[in-house]
């Protein structure tokens, strides 16, 4: 029987029954001016990494004691199943995941953003055993929970890096390598002035769509109405002649259904709506002239699109 259950939500960019309109009328009214710094521009190879820090993250550290279990876990399971990405201002760029390795098969991959608990990760990874999952978090108790599901769930297919998520899409996953990304309910930062720190930014969509396969699936969902709009406007307003993810219209690789995580509870009992984005990468176009020039690396280059 699935982990999942059913649910109804605002699901934007899938066709059918799916497509509902965002939760606003009319055009996008975003008060927020679009991000003018992302997270992504920083330089990526052969450069020092100290010019990323200090550097605006869509995180805070937060400590947090594990549980004498989470503990148990913590030695005995990260070394195996997590791996922790070196940051600081005197590491210098990691070398590319070798994917198939690290889980032992060749699978499509599925990464996610701030997995948070792991509810998430560990439900869609049971009921999807041949994708593959790597959950992307900062905060220890939580892949510290993960690390409990995934054990007890006798799950094989999830691993788990330790660090943030933009510097793991930069340096550690190869272009046109994923199958999926998810971000679930990522910080919605409310305050105008501390914008700038959410995760979806011009440059993160960039980057992220370089990162999926062709036809990969970037699956969004957040409770909170000014992200989402955030969020819309960001996909609505990429270059039409050269978008980097575009709505979904057909079935898509990888399963949409996510479990009841306790954000999303609790956006339900206080009356929000979940707004859903799923959006393909399109296919890449081979042009003669890419052999002369090489392929573009956004990590390197001006995230901006207008
Ligand atoms: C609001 S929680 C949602 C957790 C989970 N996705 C869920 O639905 O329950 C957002 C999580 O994203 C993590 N996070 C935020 N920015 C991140 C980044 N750049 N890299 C990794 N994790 C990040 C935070 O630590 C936090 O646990």
């Amino acid at each position: 029987m699935s982990l999942l259950d059913s649910k109804s939500v605002i699901k934007t960019g899938v066709k059918g029954d799916l497509l509902t309109p965002m939760g606003h009328d009319g055009p996008v009214n975003n008060t927020a001016e679009p991000p003018s710094r992302n997270p992504a521009d920083a330089p990526r190879k052969h450069e020092d990494r100290s010019r990323l820090y200090p550097r605006v993250t869509s995180f805070r550290f937060r400590r947090g004691a594990l549980t004498s279990g989470q503990q148990r876990n913590w030695e005995t399971l990260w070394p195996v199943l997590g791996r922790d990405l070196a940051t600081g201002p005197d590491q210098h760029p990691e070398p590319p995941l070798d994917l198939p390795g690290w889980f032992g098969r060749e699978a499509p991959t599925v990464l996610e953003v701030g997995s948070g608990t792991g509810i998430s990760t560990a439900a869609m990874a049971a009921d999807e055993p041949d994708v593959d999952v790597v959950a992307v978090e900062v905060y220890q108790p939580g892949l510290a929970q993960l690390l409990g599901l995934v054990d007890r769930g006798g799950l094989s297919n999830v691993r788990m890096i330790r660090g943030d998520a933009v510097v793991v899409l930069r340096e550690l996953i190869a272009p046109a390598s994923l199958t999926g990304i998810r971000v679930f309910f990522p910080d919605p930062w409310p305050k105008s002035r501390h914008h700038k720190r959410r995760f979806l930014q011009r440059g993160t969509i960039e980057l992220m769509a370089d990162r999926l396969i062709d036809g990969g699936v970037l699956h969004i969902a957040t409770d909170h109405a000014d992200y989402a709009e955030w969020i819309a406007e960001l996909l609505a307003t990429q270059n039409p002649d050269a978008p980097h993810v575009v709505p979904a219209t057909t079935p898509v690789p990888i399963s949409l259904e996510r479990p009841t995580t306790k954000f999303e509870g609790r956006a339900e009992r206080e009356g929000r709506d979940i707004n859903e984005f799923v959006y393909v990468r399109p296919a890449r176009e081979r042009h003669t002239s890419d052999a002369d020039t090489g392929p573009t690396d956004p990590a390197n280059g001006s995230q901006e699109q207008e």
